[in-house]
């Protein structure tokens, strides 16, 4: 499916029946797209209680699209699901004034994962690193032969490493790090399975016993960037001159480099965007969350995944991180909604998967600063949380916008507030 334009003006003030056929036109959905997106029981609750234990019905998340993203010079429409109000709006608004500088540029490397297997109790650790190196080739090759399926399709073994790591309680492990090339999968379960083949072989190099045999969700050897560049002038906003938001936002990036509280949230903006798409995709929002963390702290302290610089002409921002996602397998191909969502994005391999992750997880950052560096960030989530607290309190969907405004008006943004004017009302 190839999108002809990201930009859908007023969407987000359109019934949902309007906003189906605005994005079929847009990004040419077909037949079972539509009764995908119109299917309000898109995956059979005996299907979905087979798949995870003890299950005894759906939970549901809204899945929204994330508009104006152009990234490499081709529009994207961005399946997003989150329970957060403003994520989408906050997304779609940041990528619209990215516009004015070309939009996003994103790449990721190679996907390439990391499997690590524990050796306790080597006699002779550095004779055991330095038998385990000579070895490479057949470790690699025992890889290979671990998954076929996977060599046959152009991935498998890239290297590996070999490392001694000193722990608590005076213990010593020599631990192997084997490279895997996993393809469009997220590859969880493949370099699993290739850790377990291999810990024996490992071990009886080592002189050793294999211990843990999984994934680092740290994976450094598959990283995502993406980069952006806006100028002043389309950062100006009713009160504040570009060049004042473009200096607001270095500042707001400079904060976060220089203290770990402030680049916890700070990264929190981010993965609010990339945890959504990994959602609307099928993909492991943990991996990603627990990778992006530990890679933020990678210099011993920890920093912002994305910084923002002020230039001679405006704004550049650049994002680096690891992006473990997939675009095959189980989880992303058994549930229609997944399969539309890699639809809308124009069906990417796992590689343009985790490029779209960076320049949306970009996007979100900058929105939440852009926010923060000028009215704050409460102006606009207001108007949507008043909302969401109108739907939980149970107004009716034709009369949510006037609670929330009486909500907001009232300045008390509570649901029991909103269930009291509800009860007014009716009274
Ligand atoms: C809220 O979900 C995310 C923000 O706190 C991010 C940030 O402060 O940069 C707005």
């Amino acid at each position: 499916m190839s999108i002809r334009s990201s930009r859908l003006a007023g969407f987000d003030r359109l019934p949902l029946d309007e906003r189906w056929q605005v994005l079929a036109t847009a990004a040419g959905l077909d037949a079972r797209d539509m009764a995908a997106l119109a299917d309000e029981r898109p995956l059979p609750l005996a299907s979905a209680a087979r798949r995870t234990e003890n299950a005894v019905a759906l939970h549901v998340l809204p899945l929204g699209v994330g508009l104006n993203f152009v990234i490499n010079d081709r529009p994207v429409l961005v399946p997003m699901v989150t329970e957060e109000p403003s994520v989408i709006a906050a997304a779609s608004n940041a990528a619209r004034l990215a516009l004015a500088g070309g939009g996003f540029r994103a790449e990721a490397d190679p996907p390439v994962m990391t499997a690590q297997v524990q050796l306790c109790d080597v006699a002779d650790p550095d004779a055991a690193c330095e038998r385990l190196h000579a070895a490479t080739a057949e470790v690699m090759a025992a890889v290979d032969r671990a998954a076929p399926g996977m060599v046959a399709r152009g991935g498998g073994s890239r290297g590996i490493e070999v490392r001694r790591v000193a722990a608590p309680l005076g213990r010593c492990f020599v631990v192997v790090h084997l490279y895997v090339d996993v393809g469009d999968a997220m590859g969880a379960n493949a370099v699993n399975t290739i850790a377990e083949a291999c810990a024996p072989l490992l071990a009886t190099i080592a002189g050793g016993r294999a211990h843990l045999r999984i994934l680092s969700n740290l994976a450094d050897h598959r990283l995502a960037r993406a980069s952006v560049q806006i100028p002043s002038e389309a950062l100006a906003t009713g009160s504040l001159t570009g060049e004042l938001v473009v200096a607001g936002i270095e500042e707001a990036s400079l904060f976060a480099e220089a203290d770990p509280w402030r680049a916890t949230t700070h990264n929190k903006g981010i993965m609010n965007g990339i945890d959504a798409v990994a959602l609307a995709t099928g993909n492991d929002w943990r991996a990603l969350e627990a990778g992006a963390h530990a890679f933020a702290a990678r210099g011993g302290s920890y920093g912002p995944l994305a910084t923002w610089r002020r230039t001679a002409t405006g704004l550049a921002g650049q994002i680096e991180l690891p992006v473990a996602v997939g675009t095959v397998g189980a989880t992303v191909e058994g549930n229609p909604r997944t399969q539309l969502a890699l639809r809308l994005l124009g069906g990417p391999g796992a590689r343009e998967l985790a490029a779209i992750l960076a320049a949306v997880g970009l996007a979100q950052n900058f929105g939440a600063l852009r926010a923060l560096a000028t009215d704050g960030i409460q102006r606009g989530h207001m108007a949507r949380h008043a909302r969401a607290v109108a739907i939980a309190a149970g107004a009716p969907p034709a009369r949510v916008e006037a609670i929330a405004a009486a909500l907001i008006r009232t300045g008390e943004v509570k649901v029991e507030r909103a269930r009291s004017l509800l009860d007014e009302a009716d009274s």
